[in-house]
């Protein structure tokens, strides 16, 4: 059913591929937003899970695990800054929202699981669980995304506490005159 928006992706990234083989690699901006990949199929189903965006607990502990407090051989900050300004060069820079944006939870999951072939970023699957990833994924995301979370129906980012709560038609009733 999604096959005409993924040969629409797969042809924006082929462009997007071109686009940055054109222009000289190096600097430290990172020039215009740009889509990732879809992700590979068998994630697409991945969610961060309940009730731990924006969480404070969960955020800590993500904290933890991205500052190599929680396993010293897992350190994002060691490339991505301790503020998600990277402090290596060709790290993604987790502050610029437009570029955050553009990810789902399922992209940065499979990302951050699987790593970025031919880059310094790699796969930390062996190192982290799927539950600690999602809390690494968790903090990552308060760099750029001032407290939004993905809604996996709509399919967006919404402010917080706002995921998740569209099917609870009930609680918000139509017309209801606010003022
Ligand atoms: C050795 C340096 C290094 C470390 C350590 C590192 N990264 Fe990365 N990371 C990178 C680089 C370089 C990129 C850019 C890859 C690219 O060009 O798409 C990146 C990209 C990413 C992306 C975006 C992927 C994309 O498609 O653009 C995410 C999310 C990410 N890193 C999360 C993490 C997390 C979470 C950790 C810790 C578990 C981590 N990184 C550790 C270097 C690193």
């Amino acid at each position: 059913m999604n096959e005409y928006r993924n040969l629409k992706s797969l042809k924006v990234l082929g462009l997007a591929v071109v686009a940055m083989a054109l222009s000289a690699c190096g600097g430290d901006g990172e020039g215009p937003p740009k889509p990732p990949p879809p992700a590979p199929p068998e994630y697409a189903d991945k969610h961060m899970p309940d009730g731990y965006w924006n969480n404070p607990e969960i955020l800590k502990e993500g904290e933890a695990i991205y500052t190599g407090q929680h396993n010293i051989d897992v350190n994002c900050a060691s490339c991505h800054g301790k503020n998600g300004k990277p402090v290596k060069a060709g790290a993604r820079d987790f502050r610029r929202t437009e570029q955050m944006e553009l990810y789902s939870d399922a992209v940065w999951f499979w990302r951050v699981n699987e790593g970025v072939t031919g880059t310094k970023m790699k796969a930390w699957k062996s190192k982290l669980s799927e539950d600690e990833i999602w809390k690494v994924i968790a903090f990552e995301a308060t760099f750029g995304l001032n407290g939004k979370e993905w809604d996996v129906a709509a399919n967006k980012w919404v402010a917080a506490g706002a995921a998740g709560s569209a099917p609870a038609a009930s609680d918000a009733p139509a017309g209801d005159a606010a003022h």
